[in-house]
């Protein structure tokens, strides 16, 4: 960022935006919770950032994957992404799997990572534990795959939730690391605070967050939920014995419900407090699920046209693909040259 700004401080330059690397698995339909969470994050920031966005679908197989399925989630998360609003007018947007410098990139970083820096993850330790009968090297070195992905875009920032917060973190100490060894060759990420990410819960059970593969299908909506299965999930959504629709400690129900909405309204707590005040939990629930099924609606119709048309899908990644590699070509040629690899 500051060798960029020093060579490039001719009066009329214009300011270089700065770069966001962002992925999703494709492990499956997205929730709501991806959505107001996380995606639509995704869409926002592409009018101040300069973005690179892709599937991650390398890092899928770290979990055994149906090939058909794999390619199938893969297409589909791509479109589900362009019709909520991914421009790939704005921005880079592929599949992870069509620039072989991620996975060039990752087995260097992994010499660079350490077994005991790697244990320490938490996320390897909940996967393991889930996947005791398949703890693969990959889902081990998980952790150097994804600072490949944003460090060989040079990323100033990464836009992160909770879960992958530690992995920023250690993508920051590979690269500085790196850096400290070969002099200056990576960026070093910062996390991008999200702006208006809502924390999507549990319908059943407020504790925990929203999740697909949560058993019981009613607890979470999904992107491609139709109109009457959002409104019948949302009319069992769990609330309290209080009748009254305000924020408060001990109401998760309706906090989460209140949440959703104003996600999907941009109406403040207040506004909700006020628009419902000596109205029933009925009333209220039958709102949130109006103002989800209209929020959804749009991308749904867009998301089924863009399915339909798997070539020009596929002609969109390429496009992606062919713009991300010029730009991780450069990271991948200084790496290798800095280590001593013959190219
Ligand atoms: N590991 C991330 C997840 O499961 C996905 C991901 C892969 C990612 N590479 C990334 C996220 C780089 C941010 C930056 O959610």
């Amino acid at each position: 960022m500051e060798e960029a700004m020093k060579t490039n401080n001719q009066p009329e330059a214009p300011a270089r935006k700065k770069r966001i690397f962002s992925a999703i698995q494709p492990s499956g339909q997205m929730t709501l919770g991806n959505y107001l969470g996380a995606i639509r994050n995704w869409v926002e920031m592409q009018d101040q950032f300069d973005c690179v966005y892709a599937t991650a679908n390398l890092h899928a197989i770290t979990v055994r994957q149906e090939p058909k399925k794999l390619k199938e989630n893969t297409t589909n998360l791509f479109a589900l992404l362009i019709a909520a609003g991914v421009d790939p007018e704005k921005s880079i947007f592929f599949h992870q799997s069509m620039v072989p410098a991620h996975a060039e990139l990752s087995w260097v970083l992994s010499t660079f990572t350490q077994f005991g820096e790697l244990s320490r993850m938490t996320q390897f330790k909940d996967k393991s534990a889930r996947h005791a009968d398949n703890i693969n090297a990959g889902l081990f070195t998980y952790p150097s795959l994804m600072a490949a992905d944003i460090l060989l875009y040079q990323a100033d920032l990464v836009p992160v939730g909770d879960d992958q917060r530690q992995h920023l973190e250690l993508t920051r100490d590979i690269a500085v690391r790196f850096n400290g060894i070969y002099g200056k060759t990576f960026v070093v990420p910062e996390p991008y605070i999200k702006k208006n990410a809502a924390r999507v819960r549990n319908l059943l059970d407020p504790s925990k967050k929203m999740s697909k593969s949560d058993p019981n299908t009613k607890s979470f909506i999904l992107m491609t939920d139709e109109p009457a299965t959002i409104m019948k999930k949302f009319r069992s959504a769990v609330t309290d014995s209080e009748a009254s629709v305000r924020y408060a400690e001990g109401k998760d129900g309706i906090n989460n419900l209140m949440e959703i909405y104003s996600a999907c309204t941009g109406k403040t707590y207040a506004q909700i407090e006020d628009e419902f005040r000596g109205k029933g939990y009925g009333d209220f629930k039958t709102a949130v699920g109006e103002a989800v099924v209209a929020t959804l609606e749009p991308i749904q119709i867009r998301y089924k046209e863009l399915i339909s048309d798997r070539k020009y899908l596929d002609e969109l990644a390429q496009k992606g693909a062919a713009s991300a590699e010029r730009l991780a070509k450069r990271t991948i040629e200084k790496v290798y040259k800095k280590v001593g690899l013959v190219r």
